[in-house]
């Protein structure tokens, strides 16, 4: 969120002020002008199934957990209007993690005090003495926010408090007696605690981001936090305060080794500009997270290592309680970026989330990675398939035709074999001849993707006066690709999940072709079209 972020005060009261001037529900003189483009935006732009609420301002992921056969997905939320405003707490539960039914608000806001990101869990034993029924309860712990302090200029306006469900999370009940469980210390950005349990050490864990690290804390019973360590000044990307942290421990993949995860947001300094995802791997003793020496040496090189160099994955964190018998690391980011999240052209909704993704640990030499890609309960929806084992040409290869594949709910998978030096150009189009463009420069070695001539850009500078980029690690000679698209993203996960770009775009109508062009030949092999039955 904005206000907090070190931004000059004008522009924080720029934020409030729009917030305040935002109530497309209540002010009659609005209703035609809203309804004329509700309609339009409802058609082309509500994602087909990508989480978006019904109506109102999503932000942040927040306190996923699984419990009882539901996957809980929680938000940052202002259900009166279309803008970032007072913070509320949404719900929305889901059997597989792709289709997700909207619930009542899970916590509300007193005046002036917003609930801000951090995380839930299921307290399996009640350590927390919380649990008051028969039910497992479920411990969320969150940011208070407290927007009276903040504009009398105090620094000590965010603390974390605790709300509690004994109903699996569809009522949350506020720890009066017992909040703050951690009072500010004296720093302006003290936010998003992500707790879960540590089965190394045994004991609770926290991670909380202070403006230029991570604290980490440890606990009990949940409710009495002790301070262990900081991790994070000077290492890795900086640009701006960090956010959202997430810790846990991963399975090395086809191995018994353990390593640690930080995944950390930050807002601005992202890989492609504002807001972006970057993590860290390490060790962690109970008490201090230490970086793993190798990963540390390409922290140095890259400045920062990313999760996703698109610039829509922001403040994405993990779910708590994926049964063992499963064993996943499940992980949902918000589908947009503080640079323009406010102004892009939907009215009724604002903000969605990603595809869920899978986040595995990998290992090649000595140098450990995390890969991503969408979980596969997305293939239950595969309605057809298109298969062609290659396709060979020059110039401009068209591989999906109007009218042949629904290209606002899909996957599309293919290889390009034998990669020149050169650039291979994938372009979605429609008749209008709006495109968005991505590939790979296989000269300087990056992967792109271009939403300048996507369709509508114009509602803020920032939404595409860039190509976005993502680094690859020298020349290739096979690339493998999977892309995810529905009507207002693409989402690119490229060999495997080695690299992935997440990006938004606004065409004035849907895309319907899909080619790829070179200067070289191109040979795409192994191509698969997904087209999915869901809305
Ligand atoms: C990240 C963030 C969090 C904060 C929340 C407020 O997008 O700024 O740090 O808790 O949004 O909505």
């Amino acid at each position: 969120m904005k206000s907090k972020k070190h931004l000059p005060l004008a522009f924080c009261s720029a934020v409030l002020l729009s917030i305040g001037s935002c109530k497309p529900y209540s002010a009659a003189a609005q209703t035609t002008a809203v309804s004329v483009s509700a309609s339009v935006e409802e058609q082309l732009y509500r994602p087909n199934f990508h989480y978006t609420p019904k109506k109102g301002w999503m932000n942040d992921p927040n306190g996923m957990f699984y419990a009882d056969g539901q996957y809980h997905l929680l938000y940052q939320y202002y259900p009166d209007g279309n803008k970032w405003g007072p913070m509320h707490w949404g719900h929305a539960i889901s059997i597989d993690l792709i289709k997700w039914e909207e619930q009542p608000i899970a916590i509300y806001p007193d005046k002036d005090k917003y609930i801000f990101s951090g995380s839930a869990t299921v307290d399996i034993n009640n350590t927390s003495g919380l649990g008051t029924g028969k039910m497992t309860p479920i411990v969320a712990i969150y940011t208070l926010h407290d927007m009276a302090k903040e504009k009398d200029n105090k620094i000590d306006f965010e603390q974390q408090d605790i709300a509690y469900s004994n109903d699996n999370g569809f009522t949350w009940q506020k720890f009066e007696e017992g909040n703050p469980v951690i009072k500010n210390p004296g720093i302006r950005d003290f936010r998003d605690p992500k707790m879960s349990w540590d089965g190394m050490h045994k004991q609770w864990i926290m991670v909380l981001a202070a403006q230029d690290r991570v604290q980490l804390y440890k606990s009990k019973n949940l409710k009495n936090w002790e301070y262990l360590s900081d991790f994070g000044k000077n290492i890795g990307a900086h640009g701006g305060v960090w956010e959202c942290p997430d810790f846990f421990q991963m399975k090395v993949e086809g191995t018994n080794e353990i390593k640690w995860v930080l995944i950390q947001s930050l807002n601005p300094g992202g890989a492609n500009g504002g807001s972006g995802t970057q993590y860290f791997i390490g060790d962690f003793d109970g008490t201090t997270f230490t970086l793993d020496s190798n990963f540390a040496k390409r922290t140095e090189q890259e400045k920062a290592v990313w999760l996703d160099y698109g610039k829509d994955n922001y403040a994405g964190v993990t779910w708590n309680n994926v049964p063992n018998s499963d064993g996943r690391k499940l992980f949902i980011g918000w589908m947009s970026n503080w640079d323009y999240a406010q102004q892009v052209p939907t009215f009724i909704w604002r903000g969605s989330t990603t595809i869920a993704r899978e986040i595995k640990l990998v290992k090649k030499g000595s140098a450990y990675s995390l890969i991503s890609n969408p979980v596969k309960e997305i293939d239950k929806y595969i309605s057809k398939t298109i298969k062609e084992k290659s396709l060979k040409g020059k110039g401009k290869l068209d591989f999906v035709t109007a009218g042949k594949i629904d290209l606002t709910k899909a996957i599309v998978n293919f290889d390009l074999k034998n990669l020149k030096q050169d650039t291979y150009t994938f372009i979605l189009s429609n008749t209008l001849g709006e495109s968005l463009t991505f590939g790979i420069n296989n000269s300087d070695h990056y992967l792109f993707a271009d939403r300048s001539k996507s369709g509508k850009t114009d509602f803020s500078e920032k939404f595409a006066s860039t190509v976005t980029k993502a680094a690859l690690e020298g020349e290739q000679k096979d690339a493998a690709f999977k892309i995810v698209l529905d009507k207002t993203s693409i989402e690119l996960f490229y060999n495997n999940g080695e690299k992935v770009i997440t990006e938004i775009f606004f065409s004035n109508q849907p895309f319907t072709s899909l080619s790829v062009s070179s200067n070289q030949e191109i040979e795409l092999s192994n191509l698969v079209i997904n087209q999915l039955n869901i809305n």
